[in-house]
């Protein structure tokens, strides 16, 4: 099969990687992919919203199948442009796509199928925000509403800065937005959990936990993701049921009783309190980097799965996964998530040797005459499996350490959370 790969993240090259070992796969081009991708599939360079360049672009390379990364393209409907124009895609339609693009339309979702959530209010005005002030206490959480590339969420102590930001956001800080989700603050340990899904089913696709501050000990501002780990094993059997019958089920549910449907990834972000999940947010693609994380550890052909679930025939595919854990550490630019500089060379990308269990996930690279240089805040994604996560991180580290790029800052305490744990229990058993 011809494949099509939307998107340019570390993402994309763990997806177009998992694809290009498949046997069902030939041909794969990336819109528009990064410096690593380039090494597997032809890259091109073109504008992803422009939907009818894209469908000529897929037509000249006689593609099988497109499979969209990241969310906006979904979210602006391209799944159902595609389909309309006969090309199979895998991804969720532009409605099932409001899960992420719209915060008020997924909160009142919750609501209406009792889906466990922190308590709301959409607010379209000051008005509104002082009612709800005047009923909750802080801290509390405000939300642009639509899609704001990671900077639409803020976690507010005082009132005075909540009235400050939806100010800001009502006068259009973010394009997508002009009104705002205010919300409780929930307390307790966030995990992700990841299905894939298909007209009839869904199956469990792996379980994360990401580190969203740039800072160690989880300090300083909110970026994209600084490093993940799988399986999160906060999520156990019992939490796991919970999310499957108290949030996943009704949500499907409630796409079915509006005459439409889900397919794609699902990515279920939560906060577990107690051993009870509370919906934070869905996102209707896979996280970015826990993709690098979970996609090592699974033994099944990928392109087999996704081609069985937009066919709906996801029900007989089996799923499996690799017992060892897995460790995603980013590389970022200097400066990231604040101003940073591009266009810096990486040396010794070439010459760096891969383990077996090691791998290398480009993000923000670019290729320019046999060299790769920077092109973002998020640059590569270094990945190992193990049996312990301790010893994962350090093989991490040490690879990057070879790296040795000059320009680039990355966190050394990814999965402290998870660590700390084992190491607590490896103290018990043996006293
Ligand atoms: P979101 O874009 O909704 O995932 O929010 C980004 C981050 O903000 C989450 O990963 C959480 O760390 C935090 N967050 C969002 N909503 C809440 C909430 N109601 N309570 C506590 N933290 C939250
Ligand atoms: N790592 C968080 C996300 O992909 O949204």
């Amino acid at each position: 099969m011809n494949i099509a790969l939307i998107g340019s993240g570390g993402r994309e090259h763990a997806l177009c990687q998992k694809i290009y070992e498949s046997k069902l796969s030939k041909n794969i081009i990336c819109l528009p992919g990064n410096a690593g991708t380039n090494k597997i599939a032809v890259n091109i360079n073109i504008d992803i919203f422009n939907f009818k360049k894209v469908l000529r672009i897929l037509r000249f390379y006689k593609i099988d199948l497109v499979i969209v990364g990241p969310e906006e393209p979904l979210v602006k409907g391209i799944v159902d442009f595609l389909t309309k124009n006969k090309i199979k895609v895998f991804g969720p339609n532009k409605y099932a796509s409001k899960l992420e693009g719209s915060k008020a339309f997924m909160k009142n979702l919750c609501k209406i199928n009792h889906i466990p959530t922190a308590d709301y209010k959409i607010c379209k005005n000051k008005k509104h925000v002082l009612n709800f002030l005047s009923k909750h206490s802080c801290p509390l959480v405000v939300k642009a509403d639509g899609l704001a590339a990671g900077k639409g969420v803020t976690v507010c102590k005082t009132k005075k800065q909540i009235i400050n930001i939806s100010n800001e956001i009502f006068n259009g800080k973010f394009k997508s937005s002009n009104k705002i989700v205010l919300e409780e603050f929930l307390e307790g340990e966030e995990a992700s959990y990841f299905i894939i899904v298909d007209k009839n089913t869904f199956k469990f696709f792996g379980t994360a936990q990401d580190h969203k501050r740039v800072g160690e000990n989880d300090t300083g501002p909110n970026t994209g993701g600084m490093g993940a780990y799988s399986p999160a094993s906060i999520i156990n059997k019992e939490v796991e049921n919970k999310i499957i019958n108290k949030i996943i089920k009704p949500t499907l549910k409630a796409l079915k009783n509006k005459n439409t449907f889900y397919r794609g990834f699902l990515y279920v972000g939560l906060m577990i309190k107690n051993n009870e999940p509370y919906l934070i947010e869905y996102n209707i693609r896979m996280g970015d980097p826990e993709c690098q994380a979970i996609l090592p550890r699974l033994k099944t052909d990928l392109l087999k799965i996704i081609v069985n679930t937009v066919n709906d025939n996801l029900k007989k595919t089996s799923i499996n996964w690799k017992k060892k854990k897995s460790m995603t550490i980013v590389l970022c630019s200097k400066g990231y998530p604040g101003k940073y500089s591009s266009n810096k060379i990486i040396k010794n990308i070439y010459k760096l040797k891969l383990k077996k269990n090691e791998f290398i996930y480009h993000a923000g690279t670019k290729v320019l005459e046999n060299n790769v240089f920077s092109n973002g805040g998020r640059v590569l994604n270094i990945t190992s499996l193990g049996n312990n996560l301790l010893h994962v991180r350090k093989k991490i580290i040490n690879l990057i350490l070879k790296l040795n790029w000059k320009h680039g800052f990355f966190r050394r305490d990814i999965g402290w959370r998870e660590i700390n744990k084992n190491e607590s229990y490896q103290r018990k058993i043996q006293r």
